[in-house]
């Protein structure tokens, strides 16, 4: 389920050796991963592949886009979190931000978003396309950005009106419960709380876009993590499995309502593919798990 780069762009600043560098060969395998070990592995992971996944998927995202997954589905017609002229003056967090692309968008419609990441680099991204939209005149400010593990939110309470997470730190946690727990609490009383994540039901089938995709080799119902490490036997990429119905109670243990379960499907003419996102599997399974809900 490893998430798909490919070959470093040109990096935008002068690069940097992180510990785990090399590890191109790392293994993958199915194994307990636990909070702390999840949460070094990301950081070091999206360290050091902001620069690829940003030079590869940026264009696809749009410095100030708000596309839910590799199916493209956009929250200006989704209108996930409300309808858009409802946006104004909301404080909004986006956790798993990358470079803030959404909580640009969320800013352009008059929004309060404070993007949130455990990766400084993913964040320096953030900063880069700031810096180039208030030099043309674009944007008026930089996007607040907090790095943080967004199972430990750095927020008093009730501190937003809504949060959103588009593939964000969700599926990289080890303690999801506990994340939703922190996200719930953050909200105030009434508002949105909506993430995508990688449909559950492709963990069943190899992370592959052509025809060797298409058949099941894993049980859906295997919950251990999947873990690339290195020599060592040290993580460094973890992902972590959810079947929709754990997610689901997740969810209302933490203290919310389901509203929706948006399954979007692959658009006629998108050629794109993202790593295991392909047209072939997207025309046959879903992708994308995007949940809808609001806090009671
Ligand atoms: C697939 S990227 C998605 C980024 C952005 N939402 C987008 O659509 O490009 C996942 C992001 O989640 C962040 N992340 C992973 N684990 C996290 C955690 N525990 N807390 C906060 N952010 C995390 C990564 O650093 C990375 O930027």
């Amino acid at each position: 389920m490893t998430h798909p780069t490919t070959p470093a762009k040109k990096p935008f600043e002068e690069d940097f050796a992180l510990p785990g560098d090399g590890d191109d060969d790392a293994d993958a395998v199915r194994r307990p991963a636990g909070p702390g070990e999840s949460s070094r592995a990301s950081r070091h992971w999206w360290d050091r592949n902001a620069d690829e996944y940003q030079g590869d998927h940026g264009a696809f995202l749009g410095d100030d886009g708000f596309v839910w997954g590799p199916e493209g589905l956009d929250e200006a017609d989704a209108r996930l979190l409300g309808d858009p002229a409802s946006l104004t003056g909301r404080r909004v967090l986006e956790i798993g931000a990358g470079a803030a692309q959404c909580s640009r968008w969320l800013a352009g419609r008059g929004a309060l978003p404070v993007a949130l990441d455990i990766s400084f680099r993913q964040l320096q991204h953030s900063r880069r396309i700031d810096a180039d939209h208030i030099a043309a005149g674009r944007a008026a400010a930089a996007v607040p950005a907090v790095q943080a593990d967004a199972a430990v939110l750095p927020f008093a309470d009730g501190s937003f009106d809504l949060a959103c997470s588009a593939y964000g730190a969700v599926p990289f946690s080890a303690d999801s419960g506990r994340l939703m727990r922190e996200v719930h609490r953050v909200l105030r009383p009434g508002g949105r709380w909506v993430f995508s994540v990688t449909h559950p039901i492709r963990w069943a089938f190899p992370d592959e876009p052509g025809p060797e995709g298409l058949t099941a080799l894993s049980s859906y119902f295997d919950r251990r993590p999947y873990v690339e490490q290195d020599e060592q036997g040290r993580a460094v990429y973890v992902e972590h499995h959810r079947t929709v119905g754990d997610r689901v109670r997740e969810l209302v243990a933490a203290g919310f309502r389901l509203l929706d379960l948006v399954e979007p499907e692959w658009p006629e003419g998108l050629e794109q593919e993202w790593g295991g996102w392909s047209p072939l599997r997207g025309r046959l399974l879903p992708g994308t798990a995007v949940f809808v809900s609001v806090r009671d």
